[in-house]
């Protein structure tokens, strides 16, 4: 019995699940029960990277998820639209959905899985977040013993490669990321990767399955890091940190769900810590819950090899239900999407963090007192303050502060802005 997929996509990570998918030797043997019926692209032009039967391809997407023949939608296209349409179309044919498209799922997951257990299908993710590591069924199966407590993670593989590279060459943010365009990294428009919007989507899904509820994509706070310089890399390094783009889900005191900080933004990682030796463009995230303590996934985040070996898990589990014959009108509820009200996120003025400064002033007596004295004024208790450079005129002092509210925090920065002695603060950054 041969289950029926069909592919909408077949670019990167299409062409990389065709290729597994075409050669299921050594792999699991439900591979071979499984055909590639159709495939829907853009261009039928196109030279592409694997062979598909005469037919196969076609540009009418829409004949492929209304097609009575075929079991499992694979949507590889990306985007919002058609992606978002095509995913709800599919299921309202009764088809199940795997899809590698955070963008769509962190936007309209509340629909797309309303629709799915409304038609009884399942809608699987695994590809979404950290391309080949196993996180979401982990998160979903695996931990469900555990009460989470954070989720913390670097998943985004082209924003760690610059900021790696800008640690190892001490070059700066634009020069990196044009070096990465070209090696094929950085996609031409960056914004979604150096932005922080991909790892926001990600950490919005990751949250969501870790303490149980459904997160609105834009409770998540995003900083992206563009305003990181080659400057406050070596700063950082010299206090015995590195810097990364992390997404962090912490559930606060009480009920998680009821009190959940997301963000996304680059931060100060002591170079002891688990994500500080996440290089290059690998993905690492780190998960910790009651008992389990902390557990670390780790691999490629990105890639069509990478990212296919988690959509045809996907597949394959679908096709184990399917293949088992005993489907029944319930769907799994290990492997669906029960969720049904939303997480509490406070905002980050209440985040309680570290912070790391860099204030340019002139270099005239008692600033490091002005300073002192603004930070004391919001209660901002101070950990180091050194003045190491001068940059022209000015003198380059570097704060780190103890654990400080960061609505406190801003407005003592608001004060000192106002200060004749402080030319500018050109970089803000929290510290892990
Ligand atoms: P891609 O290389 O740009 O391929 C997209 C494919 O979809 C192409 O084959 C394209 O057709 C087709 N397509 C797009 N819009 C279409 C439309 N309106 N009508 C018909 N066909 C359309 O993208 P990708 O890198 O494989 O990414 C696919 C998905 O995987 C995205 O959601 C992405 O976020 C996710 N993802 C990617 C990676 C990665 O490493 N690339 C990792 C994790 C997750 P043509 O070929 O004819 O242009
Ligand atoms: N643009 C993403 C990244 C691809 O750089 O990690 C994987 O989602």
């Amino acid at each position: 019995m041969a289950f029926k997929i069909g592919l909408l996509g077949l670019g990167t990570v299409g062409t990389g699940t065709v290729a597994i998918l075409q050669d299921p030797l050594g792999r699991s043997p439900l591979l071979k029960e499984i055909e590639i019926y159709r495939v829907g692209v853009r261009s039928l032009e196109k030279t592409r990277g694997v062979d598909l039967p005469t037919g196969v391809l076609t540009t009418d997407l829409d004949s492929i998820v209304s097609d009575p023949d075929i079991d499992i939608i694979v949507e590889l296209m990306g985007g919002l639209e058609p992606a978002r349409s095509l995913i709800l179309k599919a299921i309202a044919n009764k088809k199940h959905v795997v899809t590698a498209n955070k963008a769509v799922i962190a936007r309209y997951g509340h629909e797309i899985y309303s629709a799915a257990n409304e038609a009884r299908v399942y809608v699987l993710l695994e590809a979404a977040v950290g391309g080949g590591i196993p996180i979401i069924k982990p998160l979903k199966q695996s931990l469900g013993a555990n009460r989470i407590q954070s989720i913390m993670g670097i998943v985004n593989g082209t924003t760690n490669y610059i900021l790696t590279q800008m640690t190892t060459e001490g070059a700066d943010f634009g020069e990196v990321l044009a070096e990465a365009q070209k090696l094929g990294y950085a996609e031409a428009d960056p914004s979604a990767d150096v932005d922080g919007y991909d790892a926001a989507d990600k950490i919005a899904i990751l949250a969501s399955l870790g303490f149980g509820g459904r997160v609105k994509r834009e409770d998540v706070y995003c900083e992206g890091i563009r305003q990181v310089s080659a400057v406050d890399i070596t700063y950082a390094d010299k206090l015995g940190f590195v810097i990364k783009l992390l997404a962090i889900a912490e559930g606060l005191q009480g009920e998680a769900s009821e009190n959940l900080q997301l963000r996304v933004h680059p931060t100060l990682v002591p170079k002891d810590h688990p994500l500080a030796n996440i290089n290059g463009v690998y993905n690492g995230i780190l998960v910790e819950g009651d008992p389990l303590g902390q557990v670390m996934f780790y691999g490629r985040g990105a890639g069509a090899g990478p990212t296919a070996s988690a959509v045809v898990s996907d597949i394959l589990n679908i096709v184990g239900i399917l293949f088992s014959s005993e489907v029944t009108d319930d769907l799994d509820p290990l492997l669906s999407c029960v969720h049904q009200h939303y997480c509490q996120v406070t905002a980050i003025e209440n985040l309680e963090t570290r912070f790391y400064a860099r204030f340019l002033c002139y270099d005239v007596p008692g600033v490091i007192g002005h300073l002192g004295m603004s930070f004391g004024n919001h209660q901002v208790s101070l950990e180091s303050v050194v003045q190491i450079g001068f940059q022209e005129d000015c003198a380059e002092i570097v704060v780190v502060t103890h654990n400080v509210k960061e609505g406190n925090f801003r407005a003592a920065l608001a004060e000192m802005e106002q200060l004749e002695a402080i030319k500018s603060i050109p970089s803000v950054l929290r510290v892990l």
